[in-house]
């Protein structure tokens, strides 16, 4: 089982270089699990958080949605033999924390995340029988534990250690969130159990913090019988592109 965890593109705030470089490790790793959501939309326009009023303007709740679809058909032809399987994050969640503020259209059908995002016609996997607690977080093969999370530490890798902590190093992990790159691994009477932060996609100048100590990169994994591996690609600009390196060859946008 091959998987690549494209985590944080925050559209509209998503990097097209950073994605372009993604896009085409992905078409090559060709995996057979996309994991998608993880904080894809933003949500800007209805985050609780101070908003320049500019901003909304230009991105519109329903432009963020479009430029969302129109990527997820971009990670669709990258990636044709994989199913897709949608993460939520506390980005995804702000459109059901704005319902719960507006409680009168909490029920409307429509705004629910999965209707309003297209998710069956665009063929991702959303876990409705798992009810309101559905689709955060995806267990492989009993060994590896696929999340958004939650906590952020202040250095890389930090994190990862945090969550396997809290997970009383009891099983491997990916998460994004951080917007960083990072690996930890420990030897455990289970084994090596590792944690990843898996980087992000979106634009490292996203207006609310200035000079983000955040990586741009890809993650895959692959699980075997005997083997996890994860394999963590960081991508580095010079000038105006975004170049990447993996398994001997060499990506740019
Ligand atoms: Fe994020
Ligand atoms: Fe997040």
């Amino acid at each position: 089982m091959k998987l690549i965890f494209p985590t944080d593109e925050h559209y509209p705030f998503q990097d097209e270089k950073a994605r372009a470089v993604a896009l085409q490790i992905a078409n090559d790793f060709d995996p057979d699990l996309r994991i998608t959501g993880s904080d894809g939309l933003d949500f800007y326009a209805i985050s609780r958080f101070d908003k320049d009023p500019r901003r909304i303007k230009a991105n519109g709740l329903q432009d963020e949605i479009i430029l969302w679809t129109k990527g997820q058909r971009e990670w669709q032809e990258a990636t044709p033999n994989a199913n897709a399987w949608f993460l939520r994050s506390n980005h995804d969640d702000r459109l059901q924390k704005y319902l719960m503020r507006h409680p009168e259209m909490y029920d409307l059908k429509v705004l629910q995340l999965p209707v309003l995002l297209g998710l069956d016609a665009l063929g991702i996997v959303w876990e409705h029988e798992k009810g309101e607690n559905a689709n955060y977080e995806l267990l492989i093969e009993n060994r590896l534990l696929i999340i958004h999370g939650e906590i952020v530490r202040k250095f890389s890798a930090y994190t990862a250690k945090a969550i396997l902590d809290q997970e009383m190093n009891q099983i491997s992990i990916l998460s994004g969130h951080t917007h960083r790159g990072g690996s930890y691994f420990i030897q455990s009477r289970l084994g090596v159990i590792q944690a990843h932060e898996c980087f992000c996609l979106c634009s490292l100048n996203p207006g609310y913090v200035r000079k983000p100590n955040w990586q741009q990169g890809i993650a895959m994994a692959t699980v075997t019988k005997n083997c996890l591996s994860v394999e963590m690609v960081p991508f580095s600009r010079r000038g105006s592109k975004v170049y990447a390196q993996w398994r001997d060859k060499e990506y740019h946008n």
